[in-house]
C-alpha cells in the first residue's frame, strides 16, 4: 500500500487557495489520510512553515510517515481532531495560520473489507476509524433498542424507512457482517431504493460509531480558539449534517444557526465566512474522482475583536 493508491485528494487546489495566507505559518491538517492535502500544503510553505498532520487511523499514519520521511516541516500526530488542543504543542495555541479538515473516511478505509465501511464488500460490522475506540457497528446493530436504532437511522442517515429497517434488523439479529446487514435492509425496502438506503444506513452507523458530529463540533470550537488572528479554517464535508454544522458555525459562531447580535446589531461571531457560496468540485474532477461529487468546501477567517460583522469573498495568497 502506497500513498498513490491510498486516497485521491478532493478539491486540492481550492483547499490550498483558501487555507494558505502565510507561507511561514503553522498549519494543521486534521485529517492526514494518505497525505494528499498535506503534500500540497508543504509545497506552498517556506522552509520556516510548519505542519501538524493528525489522524486517528494507524494505516493513514503509516502511509503518511513513509511519504514524508525526511521532511522535517511536518509532525504527524495520532489521535482524534476533536481533541486537537490536547494533541498539539501548547506553544502553537492562538498562533495557527490555518486548519484543514477533509472529513469522513478515506478510499483506503472504504476499500478494505475488514474495516466494515462498505456495503459492497463483505466484512465484519466494525466501522471504527481509530483502533482506540471501543464501540463497533456490530454493538449498535445488535444491542440498540428499536427506538434508538430507528432514531439513529433517521437522524444520522435521514432515512425515511428507518422504522421498517430497524424492525428488520431486530428480527434478523444477531448480525455480524456487512453482508448480513445488507440482506436485512434489503428485506425492508424496495429493490429500486436499496442502494440509497444502504448508503444512508451505513452512513448513520459510521457517524454513530465514530461520534463524527460531536468530534466535528469540538474541532470547530477548539480549532477556532487555536487560530491566530486572520487564521483560516477550511472544511470539506461529504453530507448535509456535517455541512450544516460548518455553515452555521462559520456564520454565527454556533451550531444552531442563531444569529447573536451586539448592541449595534452586528453578528457576534469569532469567524467570518470567506467562501460566499459553498465550493464544489468541477465536472472534470468528478469525472476522475467520483468521491468528489458530494464534497462541499467552506472556509472562514478568524476575525479580530471589533470586526464589523459583514461577510464576503476573500481568497488566500496561493
Ligand atoms: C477523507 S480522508 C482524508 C484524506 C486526506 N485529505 C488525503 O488527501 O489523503 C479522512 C481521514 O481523516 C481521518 N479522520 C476522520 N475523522 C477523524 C477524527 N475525528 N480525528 C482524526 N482523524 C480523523 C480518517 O481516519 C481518514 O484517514
Amino acid at each position: 500500500m502506497t500513498h498513490v493508491t491510498y486516497h485521491k485528494p478532493v478539491l486540492l487546489n481550492e483547499a490550498i487557495r483558501y487555507l494558505i495566507t502565510d507561507p511561514d505559518g503553522i498549519y494543521v491538517d486534521g485529517t492526514l489520510g494518505g497525505g494528499g492535502h498535506s503534500a500540497h500544503i508543504l509545497a506552498h510553505l517556506s522552509e520556516k512553515g510548519r505542519l501538524f498532520g493528525i489522524d486517528q487511523d494507524d494505516d493513514a499514519l503509516r502511509v503518511a510517515s513513509e511519504r514524508f520521511a525526511g521532511e522535517d516541516r511536518i509532525a504527524m500526530v495520532r489521535g482524534n481532531f476533536g481533541y486537537m488542543n490536547a494533541l498539539l504543542p501548547r506553544d502553537v495555541a492562538g498562533r495557527l495560520s490555518g486548519i484543514l479538515l477533509d472529513l469522513g473516511v478515506s478510499s483506503h478505509q472504504i476499500d478494505e473489507p475488514e474495516r466494515g465501511f462498505s456495503f459492497q464488500k463483505d466484512g465484519p460490522l466494525d466501522m471504527r476509524m481509530g483502533a482506540l475506540q471501543e464501540l463497533t457497528a456490530a454493538a449498535i446493530v445488535n444491542e440498540y433498542e428499536y427506538e434508538e436504532l430507528r432514531n439513529l437511522f433517521f437522524e444520522f442517515g435521514e432515512e425515511r424507512e428507518s422504522g421498517r429497517i430497524a424492525r428488520a434488523i431486530i428480527r434478523d439479529r444477531p448480525l455480524q457482517t456487512t453482508g448480513q446487514l445488507r440482506d436485512s435492509v434489503a428485506s425492508a425496502v424496495p429493490e429500486r431504493f436499496l442502494n440509497k438506503s444502504l448508503a444512508r444506513i451505513f452512513q448513520a452507523l459510521r457517524i454513530a460509531v465514530n461520534s463524527e458530529l460531536n468530534m466535528l463540533k469540538r474541532a470547530l470550537e477548539q480549532g477556532t480558539e487555536m487560530l491566530g488572528e486572520d487564521g483560516r479554517f477550511v472544511v470539506i464535508t461529504y453530507h448535509s449534517l456535517e455541512d450544516r454544522l460548518c455553515k452555521n458555525y462559520f456564520r454565527y459562531g454556533n451550531f444552531e444557526g442563531i444569529p447573536k447580535k451586539d448592541f449595534y446589531g452586528n453578528t457576534i461571531t469569532p469567524l467570518q465566512t470567506v467562501t460566499r457560496k459553498v465550493v464544489t468540485a468541477s465536472d472534470n474532477e468528478v469525472a476522475v474522482n467520483p468521491r468528489a461529487r458530494s464534497a462541499k468546501l467552506r472556509a472562514a477567517v478568524k476575525i479580530s475583536q471589533g470586526w464589523n460583522g459583514k461577510s464576503g469573498e476573500k481568497g488566500g495568497v496561493a
